[in-house]
């Protein structure tokens, strides 16, 4: 086995993201606005945002695609905050949503019913009954049985749902195994051999259009060889349908696109373009993807407090936990940390084990993590956690939801207050039988 990789430095991820930059006197900076600032202003822990980290990711993306005739629908589930979809929707993006709240939250947020994908494996006849209501784009249908829910409510409606199937091509994305999802054994997707009599059979369906295809095979991804795979298997599949007489017109190749948190190489916008041209080009497709972490992931941090440091000088405790990040605790993610002060930043660096308050062994944010000396008060950032971050939030040990403020090059705005403790219990009642 080789050695793995030793981690990066401070200065090295900070290098690493455009958006973030050391200032001698101010300390760390997302964008334009020092982060010390806003963590003064409302306390911490507390999620920070950068709009133009945003929007410049959809650029790159969309520069990436071009000539393709690829449509973005950012995945709404990696962070679905009202001004997160404002700031994507307006720069052209349109939304990939998994259930009746997120379709809401796009609509909300001003995201054309045309340009949103419906997915997810089990979707309820009143999330069917909306999106038909609502004239989104797309329903990317993953099993029989919901293919004849579908039918039987679009006709009930006197509506026509125009539908893609999501096939699984049974290929390992090489990812974290809790977040495959395109191998058989996963719940996602109609079996690759099964599509093709499935498709035919939608065609005959009242109340429905088949369009398409669509596939996801995980997230994460830092390597093309597991989109190649499937992507070829996916375009083998037009090329059958389209010889039995089938007009497929789509293909909506999911997200999943990977990021660097540990500075790793990953598979870029333009390779990913590559394999899509390399795949469908020349098939007369209209193409969607759906990126998430990578569009927002990098455009977000966690701001945390260190309480005190245990253990002689083992454990720094900070005021962020499990219950606000999950990922490390979910799936051993590995997060960048990196001082907010200039001073501290520059001190040697020593390993430690950077914790939370929350009584679980798991509420490690990083383990043997060398970092500067950080005493009680000393302040942090919680690198690349604009994706699946504040989304998968709980209040576990009664701690309340964390605020958000939102950087825009200079400018910064609270974009949602920290909740309050009485809020914890606001819907819960006593019954009069317990006196
Ligand atoms: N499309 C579909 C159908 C999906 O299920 C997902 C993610 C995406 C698109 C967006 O994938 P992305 O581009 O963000 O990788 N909570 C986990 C990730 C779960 C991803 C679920 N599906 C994490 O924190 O790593």
């Amino acid at each position: 086995m080789s050695a793995p990789e030793p981690d990066p430095s401070v200065a090295e991820l900070i290098a690493a993201r455009p958006h973030l930059t050391m200032h001698a006197l101010d300390g760390l900076l997302l964008e334009q606005v020092p982060l010390i600032a806003i963590a003064e202003a409302l306390g911490t822990p507390v999620w920070v945002y950068g709009a133009g980290t945003m929007r410049v990711r959809l650029r790159t993306l969309t520069d990436a695609l071009a000539g393709l005739d690829a449509h973005v629908h950012y995945a709404v589930k990696a962070n679905d905050h009202l001004a997160v979809l404002g700031v994507l929707g307006r720069a052209g993006a349109g939304a990939d949503v998994v259930s009746a709240g997120e379709l809401r939250r796009a609509r909300a947020a001003g995201i054309a019913a045309q340009d949103i994908v419906f997915s997810g494996v089990g979707k309820r006849t009143e999330e069917i009954r909306l999106a038909l209501a609502e004239s989104i784009g797309q329903f990317n249908v993953e099993s029989p049985a919901e293919l004849a829910m579908i039918a039987a409510i679009a006709a009930d409606m006197g509506r026509t749902a125009p539908v893609v199937l999501r096939v699984n091509p049974d290929v390992d994305a090489g990812t974290h195994a809790k977040i495959t999802t395109g191998k058989a054994e996963n719940k996602f997707g109609v079996p690759y051999g099964d599509a093709l009599g499935l498709y035919a059979h939608a065609a005959g369906l009242p109340g429905i259009a088949p369009v398409g295809l669509a596939l996801h095979i995980g997230s994460q991804i830092l390597s093309l060889a597991p989109y190649r795979a499937a992507f070829a298997r996916a375009a083998d599949l037009v090329r059958g349908l389209r010889s039995q007489g089938l007009s497929v017109q789509r293909m909506d190749c999911g997200g999943g696109l990977g990021i660097g948190y540990r500075d790793q190489p990953g598979a870029s916008p333009a390779a990913f373009a590559g394999a899509l041209r390399g795949a469908f080009g020349g098939l007369g497709l209209r193409l969607a993807v759906e990126p998430g972490r990578w569009l927002v992931g990098p455009a977000g941090v966690l701001l945390a407090s260190v309480i005190l440091v245990k253990g002689g000088e083992r454990f720094v405790v900070l005021d962020a936990a499990m219950n606000d990040l999950v990922r490390p605790a979910m799936y051993d993610a590995w997060h960048g940390i990196v001082p907010l002060s200039p001073v501290d930043a520059v001190r040697p660096p020593a390993p430690v084990d950077v914790v939370g308050p929350v009584c679980e062994t798991s509420d490690t944010f990083a383990r043997g993590r060398a970092l500067p000396p950080l005493a009680a008060g000393a302040r942090v950032a919680i690198l690349d956690a604009g994706a699946y971050g504040a989304v998968m939030s709980s209040t576990y040990n009664a701690r309340p939801l964390a605020p958000i403020a939102l950087v825009d090059g200079a400018n910064w705005a609270v974009i949602r207050a920290r909740q309050r403790c009485e809020d914890l219990w606001a819907g819960e009642s006593v019954p009069t039988f317990l006196d």
